[in-house]
């Protein structure tokens, strides 16, 4: 064991799911709670958290039904994309002062094996980044503009969600790597603002009018769209579809507008238009596409250090704010990534 000179804490604070959410999730659906921390085994090693991650798809997992991550079980702790502070460690594989990203978001310490995280260069970037430009978030952006989407340089491309953590990186990186034109979609005129500045050369409020018209007016006259990246589905889904370019592609990597719903989805009811136009749909999980880490990691740094990509957090702080932070996050109260920074 390697040797520490602090006194390591017996307990931890933890978000445990308190009940199930149906349609929209209420603060009464968490529960902060002081559990035991297990002794460390042989291999294991104890991590202060820094920071947490909250993301879309945490609300699949609180639902009771097969999807393609497990759900939250209840009355025990969440998890999620965290990076912290290894302060003991069983294992040569890490050592005391490490910075490491791992699973076991939404609490304090976390006790996990020394091979299951990922150890990253605090020297690089501020921990939070790991959970969002450099980490999940930005491999999301990249796997899904450049694998999914098969961009081309002088593509038109058109992202929904887009003053969120993943979008904004989308439109950034599609104008680093020599888009045509790029569209953005958001929640709000400040938003907009945001992505103009960003580099997007058109965005649009989607609550300001039927999607169709307003991805037509960003476009221009007579313009189509060649890659749509797909964080929202529906209403804009069906808009994209509708003004696809024959041949174009549509990464489809969520389908926000939809989660928190309780009656079926609104569209795309124009899907048989994929068929004249040859398009591709195709949906993806970043997970599949982990051997992008290195070319995603060399780019994004490279673009960070140029400053030719830019990345907005939503910080909260607090371990008992998680939850809020979380339904915060559904209704679109964060520009960029929202993050939790933990004491
Ligand atoms: N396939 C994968 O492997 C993968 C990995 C990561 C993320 N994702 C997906 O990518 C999408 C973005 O994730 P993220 O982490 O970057 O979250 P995010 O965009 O930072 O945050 C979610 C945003 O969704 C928007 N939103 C909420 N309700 C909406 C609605 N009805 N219509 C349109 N927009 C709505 C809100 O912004 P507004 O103010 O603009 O409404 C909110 O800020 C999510 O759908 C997520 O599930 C998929």
């Amino acid at each position: 064991m390697s040797t520490e000179t602090m006194t390591l804490p017996t307990t931890g604070r933890e978000i445990q799911l308190a009940s199930r959410p149906h349609g929209w999730p209420v603060p009464e659906n968490f529960r902060l709670a002081e559990t035991a921390l297990p002794e460390l085994a042989e291999g294991q090693i104890l991590v202060k958290n820094i920071a947490m991650s909250v993301d879309p798809y945490m609300r699949g997992r609180m639902n009771d039904s097969k999807s393609y991550s497990q759900p939250f079980e209840l009355d025990a702790a969440l998890n999620g994309g965290a990076v912290g502070e290894v302060i003991a460690s069983r294992s040569p594989e890490r050592a005391v002062g490490d910075v490491v990203v791992h699973l076991l978001g939404w609490r304090d310490y976390a006790v996990l094996p020394a091979t299951a995280n990922t150890k990253v260069d605090p020297t690089l970037a501020s921990p939070t980044a790991f959970l969002g430009a450099l980490g999940m978030t930005g491999l999301t952006a990249y796997a899904g503009l450049t694998r999914i989407a098969a961009f081309k340089p002088g593509d038109t491309v058109f992202v929904s969600g887009a003053a969120g953590a993943v979008g904004s990186l989308v439109g950034q990186i599609a104008k680093n790597l020599g888009a045509g034109r790029v569209i953005g979609s958001a929640g709000s005129p400040a938003k907009v603002a945001r992505l103009l500045e960003l580099g997007f050369d058109a965005a649009f409020d989607y609550h300001d009018g039927p999607a169709v018209e307003l991805l037509k007016d960003a476009l221009g006259e007579g313009e189509g769209i060649d890659v749509y990246f797909d964080n929202v589905g529906g209403e804009q889904l069906e808009a994209a579809i509708e003004l696809m370019n024959r041949g174009g592609r549509i990464a489809m990597c969520g389908a926000i507008s939809q989660y928190n719903s309780t009656e079926a989805p609104v569209g795309p009811r124009n899907l048989a238009a994929a068929i004249g136009k040859e398009l591709t749909l195709r949906g993806f999980l970043v997970g599949s596409h982990a051997d992008l880490v290195p070319e995603f990691m060399g780019a994004m740094a490279q673009w960070l250090a140029a400053g030719t990509i830019d990345f907005d957090e939503t910080v909260v702080h607090g371990l008992e704010n998680a939850p809020t932070a979380f339904i915060d996050l559904l209704r679109g109260a964060n520009t960029g990534k929202m993050v939790l920074t933990l004491d």
